[in-house]
C-alpha cells in the first residue's frame, strides 16, 4: 500500500502555513480521535479507537505488543490510511490536510530509516531546512547528549545515539504536536531520565506530546493522561493515579493490631474493601484514606496499628489486571 513507503525521513518536506490561533478554538481538543479503524488484510490492527488529547497535555499510549499503538500514531501522522472512523488534528484531518499538518506535527515513529552517509550535524540541518520556524540545532544537540556525535556518520551511532537523533528530528521543526513513539526504548537508565525532562521542557513550551510507551514509570512521571490499548481497543483512559487506584486492586494497609479487633470495625469503613488475616497481621485491602479511616477505627476500640506498612496501586498493577499480562518492561521499571 502506498502509505507503507513513508519513512520519517519524508517528513516535513513542506513548509506548513502557521495557522492563527483564535480564542474560540482554545477549548478544543488538539486530536481528536473518534472510531478508528484499521486493518492489513486479515489483521485488524486498530478496531475501535476514540480518544481526545487536550492542548499543552502529554497523553501516553500504553498496550501489550500488537495492541494497535504504533498504527494509531501512524495513522494521526498521516503515514497510514485509516479504513474508517474520523481524526481531526489541530482540527485539520491528517490525510486531507496532510501537506498543512506536516510543518505543525513532529514525529518520531518506532522503526524511522534515516540516509546512513550523512552525520548527525547534516542530517539535523537538513531537518530544519524544511521547517520555517526551526529550534535551535546546537541547543537541542546539546539537550540531547548528541554535541560530541555532530560529526559522526548516522550508520555509526549506537542504537541509543540513533534513538536520539530521531528524537531531535522529530522536535527540529518546533511543532505543535509531537507524536513519540517508544520514545526512550534503547537508551540507558540515566538517558532515559534526562529525555523525561526534556521532554517536560517541550511541553512547557505549549507542545500537546502524545507518547507511546512500554514503561510505566515513563507514563506515571510524564503523562498527564493515559489511555491503554489491548486488541486494537481503548480498554481504559484516565490519569496514571487514577488509573492505579481504579483498576489496580486498590491500596493495601497491613499491620499489627496492638489488641485483638473484631474485623466488623473495619469491614463496615466505606474505605475497606477487603480483610485479610495473616498471622497475627491484618491485611485492609481498600481506596481513598484508608490509613487514616483504620487508624481513626481502631482508636474508637482503643487499639492500635503497630508496624504500619501501605502499599500503593500502580499504573502496572493496573495494566496487569486490564490486560491480563506484565508490561514489557516491569522488571527495568522496578515495579511489582
Ligand atoms: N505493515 C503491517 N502489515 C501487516 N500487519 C501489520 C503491519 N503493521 C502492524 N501489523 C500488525 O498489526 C497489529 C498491530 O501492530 P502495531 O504495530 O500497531 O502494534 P503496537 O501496539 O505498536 O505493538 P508494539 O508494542 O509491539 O510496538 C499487529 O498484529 C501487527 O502484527
Ligand atoms: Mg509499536
Amino acid at each position: 500500500m502506498a502509505e507503507d513507503k513513508v519513512h520519517v525521513s519524508a517528513a516535513g518536506h513542506n513548509l506548513a502555513p502557521q495557522p492563527t490561533e483564535r480564542p474560540t478554538e482554545i477549548a478544543r481538543p488538539i486530536i481528536e480521535v473518534a472510531h478508528l479503524h484499521k486493518a492489513y488484510g486479515a489483521t485488524v490492527a486498530v478496531d475501535d479507537v476514540s480518544f481526545t488529547v487536550q492542548h499543552g497535555e502529554i497523553f501516553g499510549i500504553l498496550g501489550p505488543n500488537g495492541a494497535g499503538k504504533t498504527t494509531t500514531v501512524e495513522c494521526l501522522s498521516g503515514l497510514r490510511v485509516p479504513d474508517g472512523g474520523t481524526i481531526g488534528v489541530l482540527g485539520l484531518d491528517p490525510q486531507r490536510d496532510r501537506h498543512a499538518l506536516r510543518g505543525l506535527v513532529g514525529v518520531q515513529l518506532q522503526e524511522g530509516s534515516m540516509p546512513p552517509k550523512l552525520t548527525v550535524w547534516e542530517l539535523i540541518d537538513l531537518f530544519a531546512s524544511f521547517y520555517g520556524n526551526p529550534a535551535d540545532a546546537g541547543e537541542l544537540l546539546d539537550l540531547l547528549g548528541l554535541t560530541a556525535k555532530r560529526g559522526a556518520y548516522y550508520k555509526r551511532l549506537s542504537g541509543g545515539q540513533k534513538q536520539r537523533v530521531s528524537i531531535a528530528l522529530a522536535l527540529i521543526g518546533n511543532p505543535k504536536v509531537a507524536i513519540l513513539d517508544e520514545l526512550t526504548t534503547g537508551l540507558d537508565p540515566q538517558a532515559r531520565r534526562e529525555t523525561w525532562g526534556l521532554i517536560e521542557g517541550v511541553r512547557d513550551r505549549g507542545v500537546t506530546i502524545v507518547l507511546v510507551t512500554h514503561f510505566m514509570d515513563e507514563a506515571e512521571r510524564l503523562c498527564d493522561r493515559v489511555a491503554l490499548i489491548d486488541s486494537g481497543r481503548v480498554i481504559a483512559i484516565d490519569t496514571p493515579v487514577g488509573l492505579a487506584e481504579r483498576e489496580g486492586g486498590g491500596n493495601h494497609m497491613r499491620f499489627h493490631p496492638s489488641r485483638p479487633v473484631d474485623d466488623a470495625l473495619l469491614t463496615a469503613l466505606p474505605q475497606v474493601d477487603q480483610l485479610e488475616h495473616q498471622g497475627d497481621r491484618i491485611v485492609v485491602s481498600g481506596s481513598g484514606d484508608l490509613l487514616n479511616a483504620v487508624i481513626s477505627a481502631l482508636a474508637t476500640a482503643d487499639t492500635e496499628a503497630k508496624d504500619v506498612q501501605l502499599q500503593s496501586a500502580t499504573l502496572e498493577d493496573a495494566f496487569v489486571r486490564l490486560t491480563g499480562r506484565r508490561s514489557e518492561n516491569s522488571e527495568q521499571d522496578g515495579q511489582r
